[in-house]
Parts: structure tokens; sequence; C-alpha cells
């Protein structure tokens, strides 16, 4: 099949009430709109148009890969078919016109669409439902014989027409040359002085050109979302639907409501996700692997076997067996090798850390290149940031960091090389070597007694520990 796309979306969606363009509205990390472009995708549109108008360049930053033309004055959904014309001048065949608040149309209803039309040879082919509520639908009015006959808007409907029940869902099927042959013959003629493209019915009928409908078999999925209710409503389904296939892959989800998964993420077999888990983006998961609880990742890979608890990752990449969390922030463009670590409270950003090198505890690990099997220290900091510019910091295969060492970057720990807990490292340390920045440490003898003692009697807490000691240099006791 190589039927073009028409995504209508260039209206505001004022039943929303929001800032934010309807189309732009997302479920599953991606935006509504993405939904019906890809279904086009999968039933096989090598070409897809979005008709953007509302906030356009919002809507058009969303669809970078997409061929996007402007509708700039809203006059009604037949008008916005017309803006197109120019773009597909030329293009015969099937032409698909879909709207962009349909994100659970599927992509084997559209193709069955298509393969409708062009058996039956019509004109246009629309996919119908059936609703026990059709409020706010263009009604379908059928002949006696069954063929259809005109689409009348839920506002125009004249009294007797309130019990028609079949509505148009607003998924089209047109011959292409025909449809821009005819288009001019739409008016604004009606209850809402807007081109409705609906009225395509009546014309083609009045031209004596086939017009044939299909039903669709889950009313379900012609939802269109005008509402934030609508909108959580289709999450759900959309939710349901991916996790349902993903453990029929051998994906494993104790409690599937509670694991949200977007559209292009791609998880291996044996993969196990635990509650309150989020992929969204291009995030991949290999084999085995175990996400969650708590976690969200964005547009990150994780090897197989890896383990990723309580931890947000964006642009983020985690080798096999690697383990990440509890409550790590790996940021775009860490990557952790085969087996390495970031632990609790663990901050990394475009830094590589080399396979089974550890950062366990505390750690923030900026614009650095750590080699295999180096242990980082709780507490230590790339320093990689001066107030202008940031600065690399390297630590070859290993090299031990001391707790609470500060890497003062630009700086180089060399292989095998050591840092002093508690140094501030702003030189580079030689292969081997010993680098250590630390005030040489005094021990004077008796001083507990002798302070302690006396704090006592003045009635100040006696057993304060080692961190109730005083410097000896320090006189004040008012505090
Ligand atoms: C439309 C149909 C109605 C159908 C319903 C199904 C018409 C006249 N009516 O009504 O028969 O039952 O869909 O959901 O077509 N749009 C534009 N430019 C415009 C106007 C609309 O791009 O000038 C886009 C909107 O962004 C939206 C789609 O077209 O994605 C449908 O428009 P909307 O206003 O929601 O139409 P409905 O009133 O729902
Ligand atoms: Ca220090």
């Amino acid at each position: 099949m190589s039927a073009t796309a028409l995504i209508l979306a260039a209206g505001e969606g004022t039943r929303m009430k929001s800032a934010t363009p309807k189309v732009a509205h997302a479920i599953l990390g991606e935006p509504l709109v993405r939904y019906v472009v890809d279904a086009a995708r999968d039933a096989g549109c090598e070409r897809i148009v979005v008709i953007t108008g509302h906030s356009a360049e919002e809507v058009e930053n969303l669809l970078e890969d997409v061929e996007c033309v402007r509708q700039s004055d809203q006059l009604g959904t037949g008008h916005a078919v017309m803006c197109a014309r120019d773009s597909l001048s030329g293009f015969e065949g099937s032409l698909l016109v879909l709207s962009g608040d349909t994100p659970l149309l599927q992509a084997e209803t559209l193709a069955g669409l298509v393969a409708m039309r062009e058996t039956s040879g019509a004109a246009l082919t629309l996919l119908t439902t059936h609703l026990h509520d059709p409020s706010g639908y263009g009604r379908i009015v059928r002949d006696r014989d069954g063929a259809v006959e005109a689409i009348v808007e839920h506002k125009d409907l004249a009294p007797e027409q309130h019990e028609l029940t079949e509505v148009n869902t607003g998924t089209y099927c047109f011959d292409a040359a025909v449809l821009f042959a005819h288009l001019d013959r739409l008016t604004t003629q009606n209850a809402q002085g807007e081109y409705y493209l609906t009225d395509m019915v009546q014309v083609f009928n009045d031209e004596g050109l086939l017009v044939t409908a299909l039903p669709a078999e889950d009313p379900l999925e012609t939802l269109g979302v005008n509402s934030r209710v609508q909108l959580a409503e289709a999450a759900d389904v959309l939710q349901g639907r991916i996790n349902t296939a993903h453990m029929l892959m051998g994906v494993t989800m104790i409690s599937p409501g509670l694991v949200w998964i977007g559209p292009h993420v791609s998880l291996g077999r044996d993969v196990e996700l635990l509650p309150m888990v989020f992929l969204f983006g291009n995030t991949s998961v290999a084999d085995g692997a175990i996400i969650g609880p708590n976690s969200r990742l964005t547009d990150s890979a994780v090897g197989e076997d890896a383990r990723v608890d309580s931890s947000v990752l964006v642009e983020a990449t985690v080798g096999p067996g690697a383990s990440v969390g509890p409550l790590a922030y790996l940021r775009p463009g860490a990557v952790l090798g085969a087996g390495a670590k970031a632990g609790m409270c663990v901050e990394i950003k475009t830094s590589r850390v080399g396979a089974n090198s550890k950062v366990p505890h505390l750690s923030y690990i900026g614009d650095a290149l750590i080699g295999e099997g180096v242990n980082v220290g709780a507490g230590t900091i790339t320093c990689n940031y001066d107030g202008a510019a940031k600065h690399a910091t390297v630590i070859e295969d290993g090299a031990f960091i001391g707790s609470d060492t500060m890497l003062v970057a630009p700086v180089r720990i060399g292989r095998g090389a050591v840092t002093g807990a508690g140094s501030a490292i702003s030189r580079d340390v030689p292969a081997g070597a010993l680098g250590i920045e630390r005030a040489e440490q005094r021990t004077v003898e008796g001083w507990a007694a002798t302070h302690r003692v006396a704090r006592a009697s003045e009635g100040i807490e006696a057993n304060a520990g080692p961190s109730g000691a005083r410097d000896e240099t320090e006189t004040s006791d008012t505090d």
C-alpha cells in the first residue's frame, strides 16, 4: 500500500482549557499527534503531512521528522484539507485524512479502510462507529438501501436526527484526485460557518460518486480526545495495550497498572519492571535487567542483567551487569561500562565510567573520563565548572580516589595512582603516585578530659561525642 496521510492538527482544543495546544498534550511521554503519525506510518503510509495552525511552532517542534503545512486561520476541517492542496498536487491514490486527536486508532484499522476504498473503487470510504451517547459527533445518515447519504454535524441536526447513533469518527480514506477536484464545492452555510470536510459526502453523492463506510470493530479505538478526562481515558487504554504486548513478549510486571512505557521503548526477555517505573522516549532495556521500583528512564539504554533502583536516567547508557542507585541521577552523556556502579546519591553527567569501576556513594561526576577498575571514594566531586567554562577530569585505569576528594578540573589522575581522603586535587597526579592535599593533623593529649569535665560542671552536655569536641583555640562557650 502506498497511501499518503494527511493529519489535521491545527485546532486549539478549547475544551482542554490549556496553554498547550491539544495535540501537544502527552500520553506516556509522547504528544497525542505522535500516536496518529505512528499509526499512519505503521499502516504503510510513505508520506505523512500534518496540518498545523494553533501554536503551530510548538506542534512542529514535536514533529521534526514529519512534513508540516500551516493553516493560519482555522476555518474548518474542509479548509484544513484545502491548505494541503499545493503540497499534495499531483498525488493520485488513497489519501487517509485523520484527526490529530485520535491516539487509539490502530494501524490495522487504517490499512483496512484503505483496502476497502481501493477494492470498492469509492471516492470516499469513512470509518464510522455506533455510540450510546453520540452527542457532539457528526451523525451518519443512510438511505433506505443503507448507503451513506450524508454526515450531519451535531449542531446542524434536525430534531428527528438526534436518534441517530452511528457517528463519523473523523477518519477518512479519499481518492485524492477526486477529492481535490471537488473540494471547492464546500461552503460555509452551516451552524458553525465553517468549511466542513464532512460535506464531501453530499458533494460526491450529488455527482453519483460512490461513498462507502467501514464500521470500526471497537468504538474505543476511535475516541477523540477533547478534554483532560478523555486524555486520561486514552492514556489508560494505551498503557494497557503497551504493557500487555511487552508481557506477552516475556517481560515481568508484578503490577502493570503501575508501570508506564512509551510506544517507542524496546524491552528484552526476562526484563523485570517493578512498580512506579516510567520508561519514555527511545529507551531500551536488554535481557534480564531489573528496573525499579521508582525509576524514570528517558532516551536511555540499559544493558543485559543490569540493575537500576529508584533512579532517574536521561540520555544515559548503562552497560551489561552494571548497577545504578538507589537514588542515582544519570544525566545526558552518562555512560557506565560493563559491571560498573553508580550508587546511592550519585550524579553523573557527560562522563564515561569504565568497566568494573565504582562510584558507590554521594558523588558528582561531570565531564570525566574514568578508566577501568577505578574506585571513587564516598563524597568525591569533580569540580568541573569554574564559573565560566567546563573542564575535564581524567582518571586512568586502576586509580583509587580517596573519600571526599575534590578533583579540580582540568586534572588527570594517572594509572593506579591514589588520592588522599579529603584532598582538593588541582594538579595532575602521575601514574602510581599519591596525591594528597591536607593540613597536618594536630593531636592534643589530654584535651578531652580537661575540656569536657569543665564543660560538664557548667551544665553543658557532658556526653557529647567527638563531634561535640571543640578546637582547643576556641574560647567561646556562650552557645
Ligand atoms: C469532527 C467532524 C465530526 C466527527 C468528529 C469526530 C467535521 C466538520 N466534523 O468534528 O463529524 O464526528 O470530528 O471526532 O469535520 N482542525 C483543523 N483545522 C480546522 C478545524 C479542525 O486542523 O480549521 C482539526 C482539529 O485540530 C482536529 C480535527 O481537525 O484535530 C477535528 O476537528 P474538531 O474541531 O475536533 O472537529 P469535531 O467538532 O470534533
Ligand atoms: Ca580538604
